[in-house]
């Protein structure tokens, strides 16, 4: 700004110079003929300096009017500097107004029309010979007229990428990330596909990376998100989106898209990206893929999908209703036991299906839903340690409710063997059984009337339980 600011105020001075001397030029010159004027056929000739003179003063005041609409207008109110081509096709223009009309007005004998006419042939060797400048000229004419990207925008022609400095006669000028300067011509420019950034848009990127199969997707899309949405740069006005994109060979390949404020500074704040994701995945135990080969080797015995038999047991020994079984009767279940792991907002059991087990919620957490006019009503949330899914199991009946996943839950299923075997041994959990199952039956039939006629007795269940497991 320092260095600016003179550079300007002396350049006003001395076009107002240049004004000012052209114009007691042009004043003394002609008031001098008016005097003793010339007669005949040197009054033609003596009439050039005074054209010449009036076109320059003229050319001096279009600049000025120039300055006046393109800086007073578009840099100081639009906030923007005007294109270069539509500055030098209205100074070109108006130029040649004013000398078409000085001419007409100093020499009105000479047809200027036919002058153009005539020179119609030498137009087109003229033509021929700017064939590619004038290309560019127009192309670059359409370019403005459709105002595709404006100066600042980044964009993407062929293989070059940059923020657009200017739009001139000949070509597009842009500053590449490496600070180089390309110019590609309008004439390519209009062939190619352009894509463009704007300015003022909210431009997204995507960052890959991939994570270990025994990470938990659920974990990684918040920590990733989390991570991600602090970073400079990174808008607030949309949250980043982190999705699976592939089931790789090694990894689970992610993408995470985000929003950013200044597309310009797209390569530094995709770094800091994959930065923040690193020291997250880091923080939270998660891990990169890296690429690997997995050799399993079969045994005899019977592998678990989630947990160790013990921590299994542990957690059975931990529900209520199966607090009379002992010890052995506990590994008996765990080892009966098969475990699932669902995504947040994942439907374990549907309402109205058939369900021949039951399910305990071993991490994690699930809400009871049962269908309402205003949507689902959530009549429980059930957390680790509680079970859910034993009244089709005890009663044969269908589901009664939709069971939904609310974080990533992890659950172990008991099937109809595997109680049938309990009740035999332990026949007091028939009956501990049947209350909860009245119990929940009541919650369910609170604000539903056609539940109200099903509700069933504790004594009734207990009996339809006996019957179904052909218990005495
Ligand atoms: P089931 O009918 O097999 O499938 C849906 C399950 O939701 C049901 O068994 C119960 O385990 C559970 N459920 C229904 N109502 C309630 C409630 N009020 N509180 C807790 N769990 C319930």
């Amino acid at each position: 700004m320092a260095v600016t600011q003179p550079n300007r105020k002396n350049r006003i001075i001395l076009f107002i110079l240049a004004v000012v001397l052209v114009g007691l030029a042009l004043y003394f010159y002609t008031s001098y003929f008016e005097f003793k004027l010339p007669k005949g056929e040197h009054a033609k000739l003596q009439k050039i300096p005074i054209l010449v003179l009036a076109a320059l003063l003229g050319y001096l005041l279009v600049r000025l009017l120039n300055a006046a609409i393109f800086d007073l207008i578009f840099r100081l109110r639009r906030g923007y500097e005007a294109p270069t081509l539509a500055r030098n096709v209205f100074t070109l223009l108006v130029f040649a107004l004013v000398f078409v009309i000085l001419f007409r007005t100093f020499y009105e004998e000479y047809d200027l029309g036919a002058l153009f006419t005539t020179s119609a042939i030498f137009g087109v060797i003229i033509g021929l010979a700017l064939q590619d400048t004038l290309g560019n000229f127009f192309a670059g004419i359409s370019l403005h007229a459709d105002r595709p990207f404006q100066v600042g925008d980044v964009i993407v022609v062929g293989q070059h990428t940059g923020v657009v400095e200017g739009i001139a006669w000949r070509a597009i000028k842009i500053r590449t990330f490496q600070n180089h300067i390309i110019l590609i011509s309008n004439s390519n420019a209009a062939r190619e596909a352009i894509e463009v950034c704007p300015r003022d848009n909210l431009n997204a990127r995507l960052v890959f990376f991939g994570t270990l199969y025994s990470d938990s997707p659920a974990k990684t899309i918040h920590v990733v998100r989390e991570a991600v949405r602090d970073a400079d740069n990174v808008s607030d006005k949309i949250t980043p989106i982190v999705r699976i994109r592939n089931f790789g060979d090694s990894s689970i390949d992610w993408e995470v898209k985000y929003w950013l404020e200044d597309y310009a500074r797209y390569n530094d704040t995709d770094a800091l990206v994959r930065q923040r994701v690193w020291y997250a995945l880091r923080r939270s135990g998660l891990s990169f893929a890296f690429p690997t080969r997995t050799l399993y080797v079969e045994r005899p015995t019977r592998t678990r999908a989630v947990t160790a038999e013990d921590e299994i047991a542990d957690r059975l020994s931990a529900v209520e209703i199966f607090a009379p079984l002992s010890t052995d009767e506990l590994h008996q279940l765990a080892t009966a036991t098969v475990g699932h792991v669902f995504a947040p907002g994942e439907t374990l059991i549907r309402a109205g299906d058939e369900g021949s087990s039951m399910f305990v919620v071993h991490n994690g957490r699930v809400a009871v839903q049962v269908p309402d006019r205003a949507g689902p009503r959530t009549v429980a949330t059930l957390t680790e340690g509680n079970f859910f899914g034993e009244m089709a199991l005890f009663t044969g009946e269908p589901r009664t409710a939709n069971v939904v996943a609310v974080d990533e839950t992890e659950v172990l299923e008991i099937g109809h063997t595997a109680m049938k075997h309990l009740f035999d041994t332990n026949p007091g959990l028939a009956e501990s059984i049947s209350w909860t199952i009245a119990e929940r039956q009541a919650d369910l039939a609170k604000g539903s009337a056609a539940a109200q006629s099903s509700i069933t007795e504790t004594a009734g269940i207990l009996s339809s339980i006996k019957r179904f497991f052909g218990l005495r």
